[in-house]
């Protein structure tokens, strides 16, 4: 419904962004949260309009602080999108503590601090709609990415298990398993090994940010209330099940 509050995670940049503006064009009264890159989050609400307001996904108390910055100027957050994530690929036996750290805690931990951080105001009014940005990857597995993938799988099973919570008190969740998006993320994969990679998407080429930005849009409608629970992969056809 149109004015619905709704926050993005990492919403400044790549698949973000394209939510953002996506959620704001049909009427959402968006507030893009992002972790780091002040320039471009500038940039991003100079071009589109949408505020964008810093904070640390990882962290609890800054993400407690950040809704509740949200939840006083704009009102309460009805519709999540947990979209913040970083890569920092690397095989296991060359691995640092601090690679798989980094990605758990941005990626996986971060859907419980945001979730957490509303989930008491979607459960008193009884309405809430949550998309979770999984992975192809956390579904099939990818080498260089044991932190990334059990991250991203993990939302898969954090997303099923708030899903059941949810269901009696009119709050979905979901999650969108992205394949292999033109994003700077993707951009960043070695050529030689991205071009394997694009030779397996049956639809021959990288997705575009906007096509996953389609599939959040029909999630967090009000008239999306059946659906919960589920994962809507959006991958060209690269994995299938
Ligand atoms: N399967 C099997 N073997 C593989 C392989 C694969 N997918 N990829 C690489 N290898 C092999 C290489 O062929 C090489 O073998 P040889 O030495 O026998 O030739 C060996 O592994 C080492 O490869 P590298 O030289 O690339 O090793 P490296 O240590 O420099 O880098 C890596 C390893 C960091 C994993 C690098 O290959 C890489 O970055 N791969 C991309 C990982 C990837 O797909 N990340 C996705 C990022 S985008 C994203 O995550 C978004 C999303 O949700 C989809």
């Amino acid at each position: 419904m149109a004015g619905r509050v709704a926050i993005v995670t990492g919403g400044t940049r790549g698949i973000g962004k394209a939510i953002s503006v996506a959620l704001k064009d049909a009427g959402y009264r968006v507030v893009a949260n992002y972790g780091g890159n002040d320039a471009v989050a500038k940039a991003f609400t100079e071009e589109t309009g949408i505020p964008a307001f810093k904070w640390d996904v990882s962290n609890f108390e800054a993400c407690r602080d950040g809704v509740a910055a949200v939840t006083k100027q704009f009102g309460p957050v009805e519709v999540l999108v947990n979209n913040a994530g970083i890569t920092r690929d690397s095989t296991l036996h060359k691995m640092t503590f601090e690679q798989w750290n980094a990605v758990i805690q941005t990626n996986l931990s971060s859907c419980f601090n945001m979730c957490r951080c509303v989930i008491e105001s979607m459960r008193e009014r009884k309405f809430g709609r949550i998309v979770n940005i999984g992975s192809i990857n956390g579904q099939a597995g990818q080498y260089g990415q044991v932190n990334y993938a059990a991250a991203k799988s993990g939302i898969h099973g954090f997303t099923k298990a708030l899903a059941q919570e949810g269901a009696a008190v009119g709050i979905t969740v979901n999650a969108i398993a992205p394949g292999y998006i033109d994003t700077e993320m993707v951009r960043a994969v070695p050529p030689n090994v991205l071009e394997k990679i694009v030779a397996r998407i049956p639809v021959g080429r990288l997705g575009r940010a906007d096509e996953i930005a389609r599939g959040v849009l029909f999630l967090v409608a009000d008239e999306a209330g059946f659906i919960t629970g589920s994962t809507l992969s959006i991958n060209g056809g690269q994995h299938m099940y």
